[in-house]
């Protein structure tokens, strides 16, 4: 439950400022132009991966600085500057931080299998702010807010719709926020960041269990584990490689030592998406899929049993999702009579057959479908870091 300072926009919004999107895959810099009702219009953008082994670097791995990460945001940055400008930042940091106003996170534990170096329990707008120096870019670029990706996302579909009371990431990693109405001795609404991926009171299976102990951080983030993109694969090929080695699936001799049921995180979320898709009777999508993974003589059942798993495991993601969904709700609204949006980001969400649709189908059998409407909000982590920079300071001159 961690506080964001932040309540909703009023949709007023307007001027330009800049963004960083920082969310563990890629690194997104913008320049927003905010227009009020409107809506708003990204005049530049750019987006480049942490990790690039083609170009020889890997700023996410356990040898890499906190300084190399910083000096490379702050040079991602510099790069949209214009002479003479002065330019208001909004950063979406998506990761579990405390922070202490507006403006200052501290960042309590890496996820999403990241291990930079010296980052954890360190101030990330010192950090962006000493790299800034560094880069010569201090008087150019004036960071206003840090906010988490979820938060962003709740702050950009609001500013379009004011009924969202609620942001949620399903994608590489999961979390959700909401608008707390009677925050705090102020009693005033502020949107909390509850980092619902690190719930834990849940009943785990042997393969969950398998997975975090050879995790970065073992028994951390345990939700996130069972429901994320970067795991959701990963918990598939555990399924499968018992299977295989208890002889119950694919003849364990036919199994190659480069078959990516047995390399760890080989098979990954996009990779299930043909799976689930497949309705064909002899299921030829399966077939073929599994020709790449090294089994070109699979048989109907063998097909129909990976089909599924990929199924359990992606339903049983969607529906711990919408139940944590329902959990808000019921908190905000005992007795479920306003409406309320939901905005959702995230590939998972987006893209997965059949995901976005369980995630419905658990709303409505908690009685909630007239109440709760779960929607793909694109963007919002970069949107929703410059309206948030917009809520506390005057734009670009
Ligand atoms: C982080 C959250 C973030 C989520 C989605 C999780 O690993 O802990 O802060 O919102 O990923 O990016």
């Amino acid at each position: 439950m961690l506080p964001s300072y932040l309540g909703k926009p009023s949709g007023q919004e307007t001027g330009d400022y800049m963004a960083l999107d920082f969310g563990g895959t890629n690194v997104r810099v913008l320049l927003v132009r905010l227009k009020g009702k409107e809506g708003y219009e990204i005049i530049s953008q750019k987006s480049l991966p942490l990790r690039d082994p083609l170009a020889g670097y890997d700023l996410t791995s356990p040898v890499a600085t906190a300084e190399e990460l910083f000096d490379f945001l702050a040079v991602q940055l510099g790069s949209l500057v214009s002479p003479g400008r002065i330019y208001p930042l909004g950063h979406t940091f998506s990761f579990p931080s405390l922070q202490s106003d507006l403006n200052s996170a501290r960042l309590i534990t890496w996820t999403k299998e990241i291990k930079t170096h010296s980052v954890e329990g360190q101030d990330i707008n010192q950090l962006l702010f000493e790299a800034l120096r560094r880069q010569k870019l201090h008087h150019i670029i004036q960071p206003k807010v840090i906010l988490n990706d979820t938060v962003a996302t709740l702050v950009a579909a609001s500013f379009e719709d004011p009924l969202t009371y609620v942001g949620s990431i399903c994608g590489t990693g999961h979390n959700t926020c909401y608008l707390e109405p009677k925050f705090s001795r102020a009693n005033s609404p502020m949107i909390i960041n509850i980092e619902s991926g690190n719930f834990d009171q849940l009943p785990f299976t042997p393969f969950d269990e398998l997975l975090t102990r050879a995790t970065a951080k073992p028994f951390e983030q345990r939700l996130e584990k069972m429901v994320s993109g970067s795991y959701i694969g990963e918990i598939v090929r555990l399924i499968v490689s018992q299977l295989i080695e208890q002889g119950l699936l694919f003849a364990a001799s036919k199994i190659g030592s480069s078959s990516p049921w047995l390399r760890p995180y080989a098979i990954n979320a996009r990779s299930l998406s043909p799976i689930l898709a497949d309705n064909t009777p002899e299921l030829t999508g399966v077939d073929e899929w599994l020709v790449t993974c090294g089994n070109p003589e699979s048989s109907l059942e063998e097909r129909k049993t990976i089909r599924s798993i990929a199924s359990l495991v992606t339903t049983r993601s969607a529906r711990l999702v919408a139940a944590t969904y329902i959990g808000i709700v019921r908190h905000l609204d005992a007795l479920a009579i306003f409406q309320h949006n939901i905005a959702i980001d995230g590939s998972l969400y987006e893209k997965l057959p059949g995901y976005a649709q369980n995630i419905a189908l658990a709303l409505r059998e908690a009685g909630l479908a007239d109440q709760v409407t779960a929607r793909l909000y694109k963007n919002g982590s970069g949107i929703g870091a410059a309206i948030a920079a917009a809520i506390d300071s005057k734009p670009i001159d």
